[in-house]
């Protein structure tokens, strides 16, 4: 009974169930989403620091030119994980993503296991990206002569992995970080119709601000910047060449982080299991072309070594002496990290949501306000946390750690989607990853191999956040769901 318990899994039927009866109830979440803002939400989480920051970065040091290969190939990793989400999500319409996937696929003990790990994708993510936005902030209220205090604008603490050690560094807490978390969660307190809205004319703002950039940068491209395409390796893997691509690729990963949030709205959604797939894949697709222009646009306007920089996009519109359109970028990138920290935050508590409803966290989590049909606890609970994380953390470690925990996230949805077709080949499926077998296997291998890049320091911090996640789970949410069970 105890093992077998463990693997206890959701039967794919009483979840569709379990979807409707969420309807029923007397306060429940609202169903509002239509393909068109399920598609706004896959674009507002993904498009952010990736593109506006790091894209500058990954050029400079890891690919130069071929930056836009890093992106095609982070692309595959991701499309064939984006396939196989579409595939659970048209299966599995309730929120709660890959978590819910795993409890239909692999039993309790995988999907607590997996939904602790989410907490590193969602929570830490907007963490991290919130941490970016400050730097964005501040920068640009520099521009306009508003200085903010560097000891208001950084961890106390940071870590020097050249040391392997953590250092003291002057600063107190990170207050704009501390700042945006605060408003995001305010507005997804006010419901997912307002929370909706405010994301999509974010989104309409930061795709406008690029594709008026790679319009402009159409008319200034150097092709002497693009040669060579790929600069030679160094001698060191990752300083370009072909390692290059693939370093960039891991930067590439963390700008599409995010389509998979289009799944934790699966209860908010008009008709979910038509339209989460659409969402995911579209979202992916439009970003995938908006992030091959810009970076190609990018290293032709500005040589890649110069793209050492805070904020490449609006170096290269400097470069094209646009200046009138130096500030609007600027305002697009604040914008548009906003909507994924708005989006990513979102994710967390809908996942809490759904594993309070499965009593592995406490009840309080699912409780829904009857004014604004949102899972207040957890969204408060979400941002008081990340408000701590954002304001203490290093960038860079919070980053490593969101890369790590996506992608084992999406490993398992991958084998969630193999073990299904499997185990209950009938399950009425509105979509399907086309190939076989080859999309989940495809999937599997790109995401380790990703994985497998990330540092030693990373892996331990990720097995020790897995270890907690055991013992809360051998301590406290065993005890709940068994008690239920035995009733
Ligand atoms: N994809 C998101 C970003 O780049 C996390 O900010």
């Amino acid at each position: 009974m105890t093992f077998a318990r463990l693997l206890q899994k959701k039967s794919i039927d009483s979840l569709q169930e379990e979807a409707l009866s969420a309807d029923g109830k007397e306060v429940s979440l609202k169903r509002t989403l239509g393909p068109v803002e399920l598609t706004a939400i896959g674009v507002g989480a993904i498009v952010g620091a990736g593109i506006f920051i790091l894209t500058g970065h990954a050029a400079a040091s890891y690919a130069g030119p071929a930056i836009v290969l890093s992106f095609l190939l982070a692309f595959v990793a991701c499309g064939f994980a984006g396939l196989c989400y579409a595939e659970l999500a048209s299966m599995i319409p309730i929120s709660g993503s890959a978590y819910v996937y795993a409890y239909a696929a692999l039993g309790e003990l995988i999907a607590w296991i997996i939904g602790w790990d989410l907490i590193l994708e969602y929570f830490l993510g907007a963490s991290t990206v919130a941490i970016g936005w400050s730097g964005y902030v501040v920068s640009f209220l520099s521009d306009i002569g508003i200085h903010i205090p560097k000891y208001l604008c950084g961890p106390p603490f940071t870590y020097d992995p050249a040391i392997h050690k953590w250092v003291v560094t002057g600063d107190t807490l990170n207050v704009p970080a501390l700042f945006i978390i605060t408003a995001m969660s305010l507005v997804l307190l006010a419901g997912i119709r307002f929370s909706s809205w405010v994301n999509a004319l974010i989104v309409i703002i930061k795709v406008s601000i690029l594709l008026i950039f790679i319009a402009a940068g159409a008319f200034f491209i150097n092709p002497s910047y693009l040669s060579p395409f790929i600069p030679p390796n160094t001698g060191e893997f990752g300083s370009f060449g072909w390692s290059g691509i693939l370093r960039g690729a891991g930067v590439g990963f963390f700008a599409y982080i995010g389509f998979d949030t289009v799944s934790t709205a699966a209860s908010e959604a008009r008709n979910p299991q038509r339209d989460l797939p659409i969402g995911i894949l579209c979202s992916l697709i439009i970003c995938t072309v908006l992030y091959m222009s810009v970076s190609l646009v990018l290293t032709s306007v500005v040589h890649y070594t110069d793209l050492q920089v805070p904020a490449p996009i609006a170096v290269a519109v400097d470069a094209m002496k646009l200046n009138f359109l130096s500030p609007f970028v600027k305002i697009g990138a604040i914008a548009g990290l906003s909507s994924v920290i708005l989006v990513l935050l979102m994710g967390q508590s809908r996942i809490f949501y759904s594993m309070s409803r499965d009593l592995l966290i406490p009840k309080a989590f699912s409780k829904v306000n009857r004014r604004f049909k949102t899972p207040h606890v957890a969204t408060i609970v979400t941002g008081v946390f990340g408000c701590v994380a954002s304001s203490l953390l290093p960038i860079q470690i919070a980053g490593e750690m969101v890369s790590i925990g996506t992608l084992l996230a999406f490993v398992i949805v991958c084998a969630g989607v193999l073990i299904l077709r499997f185990t209950q080949p009938q399950a009425r499926r509105t979509f399907r990853a086309p190939g076989g077998i080859v999309v989940p296997i495809g999937g599997i291998v790109f995401c380790l191999y990703l994985m497998s890049g990330l540092p030693f320091d990373t892996w331990m911090r990720l097995i020790v956040w897995l270890i907690i996640g055991l013992v809360i789970y051998f301590t406290y949410s065993i005890k709940r769901t068994w008690r239920t069970a035995l009733q």
